[in-house]
């Protein structure tokens, strides 16, 4: 058989098993996966030596905005230096999100984001499609759906961005959804609540007090709650299928948990962000860099969002890389309401869940893989063509060592940010090598890949579990 490359010697990790074995790429597929594939190696195929790492498939981080137009400014990494970030940190396909503004069409929006992607992003990329105006964009749902995009995403807050969709909009896109195979992704926020709060506390005096922790005191977690509780209810009454983004709460998890074991199609995944930091940080000086929408909650959430991960009412981690910098953070001025929310993650996703999933025994090492590569690619649709070490899926594969650690340095990294929510951690899990289908695009913890070598990634359902 001829192989172009053959990794050897490494323990191979998938969702479900741990083996010693070999793997072979011809192309830009596995074309074989065995005991001493060296011995036959015909045709002189690249030799990668992995003795003593983890061999397992490439990430998926299926929640990033690269790029992307946000609280009165751009978030700061785009499809060059976020996709190179991503292949650093071992991830070999991402999915954005396509938002139209104004008045755009949902095609509108699928063509800017393609346009942004294009001939920058190193490794494979999709686009869910954000419904922002229900009445205008429901009648274009099954024809962007036919084209590759089977993800759709609802808002239900950011009345002031003209992205907000209320109940209606909800019920009538999971019905729409649900006759065609498709899942609603919904930022699960309880929108009139939450405004009443911010504006309770809006105060000069109360900014002065209190500074970026305003944040967390505005924002309780019954406003996540409440708002998964009616996405539970309309996803049931349509017998549709939806998935909760950047789930932060304890309250949320028992939810989801509830409504599954009663036969509710929800998923629903966390951020590496909620299960590693907690909302102490906001009382720090700078603590403001660390806002995010919905606000890091407690060690409580952490620990139960943890106990989710390994028990499966969360399915999944991805990052909402949203990078804004230290000057575009200074924009709030001391008002909490005004930082840019977001931060950078897309090069520290699977340090961050291995490190503190696996090295510190919360999750097993096959669970990791199953969080951060197979599930994704599952429930996004992009499964087994990604997500899977077997012969015929794409060569996206990324090698770590199990032990070796890194400390996080953003000066060394590829994000455009010039400041990291781990600065000075030191994490092991960060990618030895990755291979995106086929091509190197990481040799020993170094960029090598090629702007413009990413490929768009259609899809046609989403859902899987
Ligand atoms: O803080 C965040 N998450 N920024 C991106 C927008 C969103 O709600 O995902
Ligand atoms: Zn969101
Ligand atoms: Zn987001």
């Amino acid at each position: 058989m001829h192989l172009d490359t053959i990794i050897h010697g490494g323990t191979v990790v998938t969702a479900s098993e741990t083996t010693r074995a070999d793997v072979g790429i011809a192309g830009d597929k596995i074309a074989a996966i065995g005991k001493d594939l060296k011995k036959s190696n015909a045709n002189g195929a690249v030799l990668v030596n992995a003795a003593g790492r983890y061999v397992i498939p490439g990430g998926i981080d299926v929640h990033v905005h690269l790029a992307l137009p946000f609280c009165g400014t751009v978030s700061a990494d785009d499809y060059d230096s976020g996709t190179r970030a991503a292949a650093c940190g071992g991830v070999t396909s991402l999915i954005d999100f396509a938002i139209p503004y104004g008045d755009e069409s949902l095609q509108d929006a699928v063509d800017n984001w393609h346009a942004r992607a294009e001939g920058k992003a190193c490794i494979d990329y999709a686009f869910h499609v954000a419904i922002t105006k229900w009445e205008r964009h429901r009648k274009e749902i099954k024809k962007i759906f036919k084209k590759g995009y089977p993800t759709f995403k609802q808002f239900m807050i950011y009345e002031k961005e003209g992205w907000q969709s209320d109940d209606a909009a909800m019920y009538g896109a999971l019905e729409i959804l649900k006759d065609l195979g498709g899942m609603l992704l919904v930022h699960a926020e309880s929108s009139r609540v939450l405004d009443m709060l911010i504006e309770r506390h809006h105060s000069k005096a109360e900014m002065k007090k209190h500074g970026a922790y305003l944040h967390t005191m505005t924002r309780p977690n019954f406003i996540e709650a409440e708002a998964i509780e009616r996405v539970i209810h309309w996803t049931r009454v349509t017998g549709s299928r939806s998935f909760i983004v950047h789930m932060s709460t304890a309250e949320g998890s028992d939810l989801i948990r509830e409504a599954r074991a009663q036969g509710v199609n929800i998923l629903a995944e966390t951020c590496a962000q909620y299960i590693s930091l907690d909302d102490r940080v906001f009382k720090k000086k700078d603590g403001h860099l660390f806002a995010t929408c919905p606000q890091l909650k407690t060690p409580r959430d952490q620990k139960r969002l943890w106990d989710g991960l390994r028990d499966g009412e969360v399915c999944s981690v991805s990052t909402d890389t949203c990078t804004f910098t230290r000057k575009q953070k200074a924009m709030w001025k001391g008002d909490w309401t005004k930082i840019p929310m977001g931060m950078p993650g897309l090069e520290t996703l699977l340090p961050i869940v291995y490190t503190l999933g696996v090295r510190k025994k919360r999750i097993t090492v096959n669970q990791f893989v199953d969080k951060c590569c197979t599930t994704p690619a599952r429930t996004m649709g992009m499964y087994p063509r990604k997500g899977a070490i077997r012969v015929g899926s794409d060569a996206d594969i990324t090698i770590i060592h199990p032990t070796k650690t890194r400390r996080v340095d953003f000066k060394k990294m590829q994000t455009n940010c010039d400041w990291s929510p781990f600065q000075g951690w030191s994490l092991a899990g960060f990618a030895e090598h990755t291979f995106c289908r086929g091509r190197q695009i990481v040799e020993d913890y170094k960029f090598v890949g090629k702007n413009g070598y990413g490929q768009f990634i259609p899809r046609s359902h989403a859902g899987e579990v």
